[in-house]
């Protein structure tokens, strides 16, 4: 496999596959933890899980500078073009997105989506993504469902789960939620940005290693790793 990952903090990820560039959520600028600068990151695909705006990010910017494909749902994808950005791949969940280097299949999410600025953003959801020969599940905000085991049965290396509680799941549903995913590896996200979210990840990652079949991985931000 050829995947690289790097953690901006939140929700927010670069994956460098087989040499493609593809941003999730990139929440970089307004993003307290985040070390990496916007105008540093480039992508050929940016993928959005939903309207809101710390997932929302720098990604117009991002998208317009760099003239990258922005994949997410309807809704979203009719305000992007209207604020400008050209390259825009609308879908919804059990639709699939794909490339040559990468594919990525929508999932629903429970949870709930609008831009900013009021803008009524679609059904929020979560992805997963193929390429560099790895499968990683990216849940976006969500709550804990029963239909993550369907989302298992795709096989996955990694998962990628919010663990912040309040706006997420939380840290008990997280692990209830690895023993439907299954995944080989899993990393936390959508904690400790803000305090509402503040979790405890080391003792999350004892959890995962005692409680399910996973192994964790535990990232500071701007963190990386490689599958
Ligand atoms: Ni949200
Ligand atoms: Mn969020």
């Amino acid at each position: 496999m050829a995947v690289s990952i790097r953690w901006f903090g939140h929700s927010a990820y670069s994956f460098d596959i087989d040499g493609h560039k593809l941003l999730i959520d990139p929440f970089v600028s307004g993003n307290p933890v985040a070390k990496a600068q916007a105008e540093d990151l480039d992508a050929e695909v940016i993928l959005l899980t939903h309207a809101h705006g710390d997932h929302v990010g720098d990604s117009v910017e991002i998208a317009k500078r760099c003239g990258a494909l922005v994949v997410c749902n309807f809704e979203m994808g009719d305000w992007y073009m209207a604020h400008g950005v050209e390259n825009v791949f609308q879908g919804n969940p059990g639709g699939t997105f794909s490339k040559g280097w990468m594919s990525a299949k929508w999932t629903v999410a429970h949870h709930s989506s609008s831009f900013p600025d009021g803008t009524y953003g679609g059904q929020p959801n979560g992805f997963v993504i193929r390429g560099g020969g790895a499968t990683i599940y990216h849940a976006g905000d969500t709550s804990l469902f029963g239909d993550m085991k369907l989302i298992g049965d795709e096989g996955l290396d990694l998962a990628l789960l919010p663990i912040g509680d309040c706006f997420t799941m939380g840290i008990d549903d997280s692990i209830r939620a690895i023993g439907f995913l299954n995944p080989k590896l899993v990393a936390p996200m959508h904690y400790n940005t803000f305090p509402p979210i503040e979790q405890d990840a080391a003792a999350w990652a004892a959890r995962v290693e005692s409680e399910t079949s996973a192994s964790a991985i535990v990232l500071d931000p701007d963190g990386e790793f490689s599958l």
